[in-house]
């Protein structure tokens, strides 16, 4: 019998080995779970850089009003929210293809573009689904060391060949909350062939306030490849309704749409989703928010002598020293925070900003960690 045999069940179909090798994406900790393993009540959740202040609150009372419908379909093209967004955005409504979070707009893309042993481009500390997504389909994931945790844009430029199918960027990245600039996006699209995918990650987007940050969408009628992702999972906080989408040309979203399920996204998140869309308040206290909680870590991981990621995203990356030991030991004090070996940062640990009292309990809880490990 050989190894791979021993590995296989006895019976039964055999698992491909593309499959059987990939790691399933580790996702933050519910909180009921949390609650349960460790008999704690009054958990708080700083792990899936979440919005803490909640659902939009016009997108959930939108929510509820359409679980009225739900024996109906949902729009196969979601065309009421793809028009309002449209309008939005300035680009027409064959502009953008849905998917069950930006997530499934991923898988389109690497399903409809990426072939058997296809490179797909990334930074090392990239978003891991970019990865993962790209080995299940087994395309083969070039994963270009980061630069001081900034994706490096110039190696990730010259690591796409005349087989390169795709490129991912994040920007804002995640886990670092770190972006890439005009400059730099200027210089890495410049000479950029018009047959590769580009896709630029903007699930933070609504975050960012550096004024370096490229408005890539504004360059979507010059980069014919160039593919803009973005989310209601974040500073919508819709994130358990599962909405995100892409904005590129009518031609790469129309291949996108031949591959969707007819029904990817559903009629309670399309309803929610047009609504939050104009809770312009919602969205203004939600940045308002993160903008506290970025000033507030700055500086109580100063005072800690902590070093920490500069983020124009929700989070922040700090370091600690062990970050699965600190992860556990918040964890015993009710404090859920990722660990992220999963990035090859087994250091750090990356704390989602929450509300006021959320964010007093991370920093007190970090304080009692860090003095009892000495
Ligand atoms: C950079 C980045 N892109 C995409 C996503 C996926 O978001 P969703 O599928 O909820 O839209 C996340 C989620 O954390 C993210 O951090």
């Amino acid at each position: 019998m050989s190894s791979d045999d021993q590995n296989s069940p006895s019976r039964g179909p055999r698992i491909p080995e593309h499959v059987r090798a990939l790691t399933p994406y580790q996702p933050g900790k519910p909180i009921e779970e949390v609650e349960r393993e460790l008999g704690l009540t009054d958990v708080v959740k700083l792990a899936s850089n979440e919005n803490a202040l909640g659902p939009s609150p016009a997108g959930l009372a939108a929510a509820h009003e359409a679980l009225n419908g739900v024996h109906r379909y949902p729009e196969g093209g979601a065309v009421m929210l793809a028009r309002r967004l449209a309008e939005r955005l300035g680009v027409a409504p064959e502009q953008l293809a849905f998917g069950t979070g930006s997530n499934e707009v991923i898988d389109l893309l690497i399903r409809t573009f990426v072939r058997v042993g296809e490179p797909v481009v990334m930074s090392a500390d990239a978003f891991v689904v970019y990865a993962l997504i790209t080995k299940s389909f087994a395309g083969k994931p070039v994963q270009i060391p980061a630069r001081g945790f900034h994706h490096d844009l110039e190696a990730i430029r010259a690591a796409v060949t005349a087989d390169t199918k795709m490129v991912f960027l994040a920007n804002p990245n995640n886990p670092t909350g770190t972006i890439f600039g005009r400059d730099e996006w200027r210089a890495f699209m410049s000479d950029m062939p018009d047959d590769v995918v580009v896709v630029v990650d903007q699930a933070y987007y609504e975050y960012v306030d550096d004024p370096s940050y490229p408005e890539v969408l504004d360059e979507l009628d010059r980069y014919p490849g160039l593919v803009v992702l973005r989310t209601f999972s974040k500073i919508y906080g819709l994130a358990g309704l599962r909405l995100g989408y892409g904005i590129g040309s009518a031609e790469i979203m129309q291949a996108l749409s031949r591959v969707r399920q007819p029904f990817n996204t559903n009629l309670v998140a399309q309803a929610a989703a047009l609504a939050a869309l104009d809770d312009e308040d919602h969205v203004a206290r939600s940045r308002e928010l993160v903008r506290k909680g970025r000033a507030l870590f700055a500086e109580e991981l100063d005072a800690m002598s902590l070093g920490w990621v500069p983020s124009q995203a929700n989070f922040v990356l700090v370091e600690v020293g062990s970050g699965a030991d600190v992860t556990q030991a918040l964890l015993e004090r009710g404090v859920i925070v990722r660990p992220m070996d999963g990035y090859g940062f087994p250091n750090h640990v990356r704390i989602t900003f929450g509300t006021d009292q959320e964010n007093a309990r991370c920093l007190d809880g970090l304080k009692h960690v860090l003095v009892d490990r000495g």
